[in-house]
């Protein structure tokens, strides 16, 4: 750590309770949040790691109206679902809080006070809707209407999800009231902003100049925001779900859950640590580190430096270490689609297999840019990675040990040059990871962890002990006693990435405790002292249980897409003589071919009841064409014969388009003579 630092407070996004949490989540922000501390506490740094629920906001609101339960209902769920999955994965918190304790009410009043008190505020009136029959003012998110871009219906005030855009609640076409289905009407309502134009000037210094080394995404995006010119934000809303505005005249209002959120990782602090929580967040030598999502960083580099800064007695971030997004099977994760994995439900499919979810987010975090997780790339790591190579070294020094010296470290030889290259290759691993934790490169810091791993296993394979044992049992000794202090090595390098398995073989290794200042040693284990019995760190996972997982994900897909499917609007009317100039007929398939060189195409001969005729159909993806033959099909007779891949098509063959675009022939209820007339 950097020498003008004594401690360091690290803070991780409070997830809104208002559902479970996902490997979204996990991967952006709580893992590498978990692996920094853990490396902090491993090298004996003072350390305090903060998290908590943020528990206020609308959508809270929405969620327990659509319940018909209390807001405070919803987030005692998700609360506790949330606090028992992170508990499950290790992320280990000092403290887990939640923003409608009654500390941080206290704190978030007090500091939203002094703010106020010192003028750091300013106050304006403004034209909001407001719902008349329920007489409330409404959040954009209970507004919805027609999207003004896409003309979807219910598209929300903020925005429309079916084509993304942003919106304003004026921006809707025929604005509807989300709480009692009326007409909202436009009145006036006042609240408090916080001047962020006025910090400009400093934030423009402390970020753009003194913190360059930020990662790229956050600062270019701190550099955008800066450079569109920043505009006084509201903290207060007219809603009855958060924390009461606490000044005269504010009946109806609270603070926006913006505001109040960022506070809690403070009141959070004063819960852990009544008499001491200030050191961690005033003392100059505290180093504060918030781990965020992308959507954050608004948030914690501009809106709450700035009202830290106006509070006054505050130190300011350090580093705001934020992810960008990590994507499932290709496609955005979703909460509302359902499109996720849910770490409640990882735990339950894949017992015990927390550190193997952990090792995959780390091997492929979002650090730079959007990530995707697949199912496959999950199997793939952990087999070959996790049990094929720090798995497979690792129990292979250990049964050697147990077999040749029933657990017992044996004694060092005269080292040969294979060897002293082997223990040099690993003795620079630690400056390495160092160096690539303290700038916050999880990913690479992983992969070195996992290149160490590679070297003993290499150097398991290549000296292979169980020959050499029947010629030379002396060396087999060396080999070993190496192979041990490898696998000692690895525990510790492991330790802050996958917690259980270092854990695990911390007592099979029979080590009291370690730390990280001993990484490098190839001298972890004495000679003579004595291993615990073997157990295996991963297994391999098998192809059924991985289908089993995408099979889950393919249901969700099809669910949604039967869930949205809305029939096309109908056409504009047209006068009954138009219609009478289609001449629809009823043939029989006589025969059915693939067209050459044409994926979608299948070339009928259809009897008509007349001459026969040729018809080229788009339908190939669907039907087998030795399914179709004998089968009576209803087509357009008179349309203009045109060219497909050199036939001539005389007519089209009718079919139903499905949800999903799948086709399917229009065929008679009865059989009926070819060439019969359909209208
Ligand atoms: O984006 C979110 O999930 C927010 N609940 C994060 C809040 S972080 C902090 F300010 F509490
Ligand atoms: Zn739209």
């Amino acid at each position: 750590m950097d020498k003008k630092f004594k401690r360091t407070t690290v803070t991780s996004a409070l997830p809104y309770a208002n559902g479970p949490v996902h490997i979204g989540h996990l991967a952006g922000v709580y893992v590498p949040a978990d692996i920094y501390v853990r490396y902090l506490r491993l090298k004996k740094e003072e350390v305090l790691f903060i998290g908590g629920s943020d528990e206020h906001g609308v959508p809270i609101t929405i969620r327990a109206k659509k319940e018909g339960i209390t807001p405070q209902d919803v987030v005692d769920r998700y609360h506790t679902l949330i606090r028992d999955s992170f508990k499950e994965f290790g992320i280990s918190f000092d403290v887990y809080g939640r923003t409608s304790s009654e500390i941080h009410r206290q704190t978030a009043s007090e500091f939203f006070r002094t703010l106020y008190d010192k003028g750091e505020f300013i106050e304006k009136t403004s034209m909001q809707y407001y719902d008349e029959e329920a007489q409330t003012f409404l959040a954009d998110r209970y507004i919805t209407g027609e999207c003004p871009h896409c003309h979807a219906e219910g598209a929300y005030g903020d925005q429309c999800e079916k084509c993304g855009t942003s919106l304003s609640p004026t921006d809707l076409i025929n604005p509807k009231s989300a709480i009692s289905g009326s007409k909202p009407v436009m009145r006036e309502t006042k609240h408090w902003y916080l001047p962020l134009d006025k910090h400009e000037g400093w934030l423009r210094q402390w970020i753009l100049e003194d913190h360059k080394e930020w990662r790229n995404n956050v600062y270019g995006q701190c550099k955008s925001w800066l450079d569109m010119g920043l505009q006084p934000r509201a903290v207060s809303r007219d809603l009855d779900w958060g924390i009461p505005v606490p000044v005269e005249g504010a009946e109806g209002k609270v603070l926006y859950v913006w505001f109040d959120a960022p506070i809690g990782y403070i009141s959070n602090t004063k819960e852990l640590l009544p008499d001491s929580w200030e050191k961690w967040w005033k003392d100059p030598e505290s180093r504060l580190v918030h781990f965020i999502g992308k959507d954050n960083i608004v948030f914690h580099c501009i809106v709450f430096p700035a009202m830290l800064k106006a509070e006054g007695s505050y130190i300011l971030p350090d580093n705001v270490p934020s992810n960008e997004f990590l994507n499932l099977e290709g496609d955005k994760i979703s909460t509302s689609r359902n499109w996720a994995v849910w770490l409640h439900e990882y735990l339950r499919d894949f017992e015990g297999k927390q550190d193997v979810l952990r090792y995959v987010l780390t091997a492929n975090a979002p650090e730079t840019k959007d990530n995707d997780f697949t199912w496959k790339d999950f199997q793939a790591r952990n087999n070959n990675e996790l049990v094929a190579v720090y798995g497979n070294f690792v129990n292979r020094a250990l049964q050697l040990t147990q077999k040749y010296y029933n657990g017992v470290v044996p004694a060092c030889g005269e080292l040969t040059e294979y060897d002293q290259a082997t223990l040099d290759e690993f003795k620079d691993v630690k400056v390495k990871v160092e160096e690539l934790l303290d700038n916050f490169k999880f990913r690479d810091a992983q992969k070195e962890a996992m290149n160490l791993a590679r070297i003993g296993n290499k150097y398991i394979a290549d000296c292979e002990p169980w020959k050499v044992i029947k010629t030379d049992p002396e060396r087999v000794k060396t080999i070993i006693y190496i192979s041990l202090q490898l696998t000692a090595n690895l525990a510790i390098a492991f330790e802050p990435f996958l917690p259980f398995s270092s854990e695990k073989l911390r007592h099979i290794l029979n080590m009291e405790t370690f730390e990280w200042a001993q990484l490098g040693n190839t001298n972890l284990l004495q000679e003579g002292h004595q291993l615990n019995q073997p157990e295996l760190l991963f297994e391999k996972i098998e192809d059924a249980v991985i289908e089993a997982q995408v099979q889950k994900l393919l249901d969700t897909k099809k669910a949604n897409e039967e869930a949205n499917y809305k029939a096309e609007p109908i056409k504009e009317n047209i006068p009954f003589e138009d219609f009478e100039k289609l001449d629809i007929r009823v043939g029989t398939v006589l025969e059915c071919t693939k067209v050459p060189k044409a994926d979608k195409l299948l070339c009928f001969k259809i009897a008509d009841g007349l001459e026969n005729r040729t018809i080229v159909s788009g339908i190939a993806k669907y039907y087998k064409p030795e399914d179709l033959v004998g089968k009576q099909v209803c087509f357009i007779a008179n349309l203009a014969p045109r060219k497909l891949k050199g036939i001539e098509s005389q007519g089209m063959i009718l079919s139903a388009v499905n949800h999903d675009g799948s086709l399917s022939v229009i065929t008679p209820e009865k059989e009926v003579k070819p060439g019969s007339c359909v209208g």
